[in-house]
């Protein structure tokens, strides 16, 4: 892989609009709702989903909090079609809902806002120091180690000083049935970029990059091995 190139969201050798079927079985409902918890968008925040790919978790966020800026960048433009049709579709089934209830205060809020980029442009193509929380799901294990350090670095010139980022991804394996469990996903995206992950790299990633307070908040156990949810934020 070349520094341009990136790993599509179903993994080398599927299509994109596998990939939701699939994410899916990972107890997709529990460890998204985790991720919203620890990001808790308010209302004139700004946050950035990175490697956002067909957009699950950025229209999670805009429906927690509507009047949140919530900005999804990936590489893919296959990935952002996808994830701009679910956020219009969400828009449309929260109009009808407030219609049907009688209510006059639309619960949609209208879509996250989508960018073409890869994750260690990220301060270029959102801007540096603008951001509340950085948020990224599922992207780092696709990553070789120097482009996770990159992306590291560039989610913290783009937070604000004392932004938050939160990164659910998978994470240390720690039983043998998670390391079995996991080969599905290194057989996807190949082992070089996700064993790294396997082994435990990510809090010493994020603290290297200029992080604190990184915590392993949350591990989620999945049928394609243990996810982890890391915070910290940016001094
Ligand atoms: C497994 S998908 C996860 C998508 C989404 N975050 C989610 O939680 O469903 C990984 C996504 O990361 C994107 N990606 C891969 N390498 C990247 C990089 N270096 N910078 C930004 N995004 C990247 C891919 O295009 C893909 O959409």
């Amino acid at each position: 892989m070349n520094e341009r190139s990136f790993t599509p969201a179903a993994g080398r050798f599927a299509p994109v609009r596998l990939y939701d079927p699939v994410v899916a079985l990972t107890r997709e409902r529990l460890w998204r709702s985790l991720v919203a918890m620890h990001v808790a968008p308010r209302p004139e925040d700004v946050v950035v989903d990175v490697g956002c790919g067909t957009g699950s978790l950025a229209v999670l966020l805009k429906r927690v909090e509507p009047r949140a800026t919530v900005i999804g960048v990936d590489p893919d433009p296959e990935a952002l079609a996808v994830a701009r049709r679910k956020a219009a579709a969400a828009v449309a089934a929260g109009t009808s809902a407030s219609t049907s209830a009688s209510t006059s205060a639309s619960t949609s809020g209208g879509t996250p806002e989508w960018r073409t980029g890869m994750g260690d442009d990220l301060a270029a193509v959102v801007g540096a120091g603008t951001a509340d929380t950085v948020v990224s799901s599922l992207v780092l294990h696709q990553c070789p180690v120097p482009m996770k350090r990159a992306v590291l670095a560039a989610m913290h010139e783009t937070l604000r000083p004392g932004g938050k980022l939160v990164i659910a991804d998978y994470g240390k394996q720690r039983t043998a049935a998670m390391r079995l469990a996991f080969r599905f996903v290194q057989l996807a995206d190949g082992k070089a970029d996700t064993q790294p992950n396997a082994d435990g790299i990510l809090p010493r990633l994020i603290a290297a990059a200029g992080f604190q307070d990184v915590r392993e908040s949350e591990t989620v156990a999945t049928v394609t091995g243990s996810l982890s949810l890391y915070t910290a934020r940016r001094p």
